[in-house]
């Protein structure tokens, strides 16, 4: 038999009308998300809510990237409703949306158990780092190598360079990345090898995504960003494979969180001479 508490709840798609709402969740989360950043993220994706009595009680969003793949985040259920399958619900809304897409998401202790129920794996770990860098040392390059400002024209390729490193068709996500902050280009000879990008994002400011051909060109990269804003606070979130957390906990920005990423289905097959070494956000992977 249906309780009271469930026959009252409804589930319906994420209008813009509700973005405020879903702010209001994830500051009550402990999230640092601002109103700007639940904007780009509904900008180029979609989410279902979930409504007690008129009153939003849950969310979850997805981005579908290319025909196959998507990752899903901010999934949340206000404090008083949760234990009650809500978050099951929303889950299960927003994945037959999805399809037969394979789906990453990169999960929270509190969310593991939910996703492993569904079929989820374990699959690596993102390491956020924040803080305050006050003195980077100049970064070694090698011969024809140099950090250069991204301009209008390496769109194309930062584009090329994120599919390579992360195996995800993106282009929409990475074109109004662009647009929400500046980025640097790691040049070898004249061609584009690698990149940083720099926006608002939370509490401060992120250094993401970061892709580049090997550890020692990311932390060229990263150094610029550093460098150029020494005392603010700087967030970075970086796969637990780049290697490049005890660097970036030399450099001042300690490892605060760590979330575990998981996979439904295969995972994308990512190609040669890039990799991730930051991501663009725990939601968009
Ligand atoms: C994660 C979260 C959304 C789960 O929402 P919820 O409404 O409490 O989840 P549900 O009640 O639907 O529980 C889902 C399933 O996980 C299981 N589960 C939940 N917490 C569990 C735990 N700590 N240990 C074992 N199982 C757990 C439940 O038993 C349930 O299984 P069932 O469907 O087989 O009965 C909620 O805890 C939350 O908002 N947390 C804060 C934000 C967050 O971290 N979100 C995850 C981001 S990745």
């Amino acid at each position: 038999m249906e309780t009271s508490a469930e026959a009252d709840l409804r589930l319906r798609d994420m209008t813009a009308e509700d973005l405020a709402a879903s702010h209001a969740l994830s500051i009550e989360a402990q999230w640092p998300h601002r109103p700007e950043d639940w904007d780009l993220m509904f900008g180029v994706g979609f989410g279902v809510v979930a409504e007690r009595a008129g009153k939003i009680v849950g969310t979850t969003m997805a981005w579908p990237y290319g025909a196959d793949a998507a990752t899903l985040g901010m999934v949340i259920v206000s404090q008083a409703c949760r234990g009650q399958g809500v978050g099951r619900k929303l889950m299960d809304a927003v994945m037959a949306r999805l399809g037969e897409r394979t789906i990453l998401l990169n999960a929270t202790p509190d969310g593991t158990p939910l996703y492993r129920k569904l079929g989820y794996e374990p699959v690596g770990s993102i390491h956020q780092h924040q803080g305050a860098a006050f003195s980077v040392p100049i970064p070694r390059l090698r011969k024809g190598e140099r950090v250069r400002p991204l301009g209008a024209s390496d769109a194309a390729a930062v584009i090329d360079l994120d599919r390579r490193a992360t195996g995800l068709e993106r282009p929409e996500l990475m074109t109004a990345v662009l647009k929400s902050g500046q980025g640097v280009i790691l040049d070898r000879g004249g061609e584009a090898v690698g990149f940083a990008l720099f926006r608002r994002f939370g509490r401060g400011y992120a250094v993401g995504p970061v892709v580049s051909p090997d550890r020692d060109g990311a932390k060229a990269l990263i150094s610029h960003w550093l460098g150029s804003n020494a005392g603010m606070f700087l967030r970075v979130d970086t796969p637990g494979d780049s290697g490049l957390s005890a660097w970036l906990e030399e450099m001042g920005l300690k490892e605060v969180d760590r979330v575990t990423t998981m996979v439904r289905g295969n995972a994308p097959a990512r190609g040669d001479g890039a990799a991730p070494y930051a991501i663009v956000s725990q939601a968009f992977g």
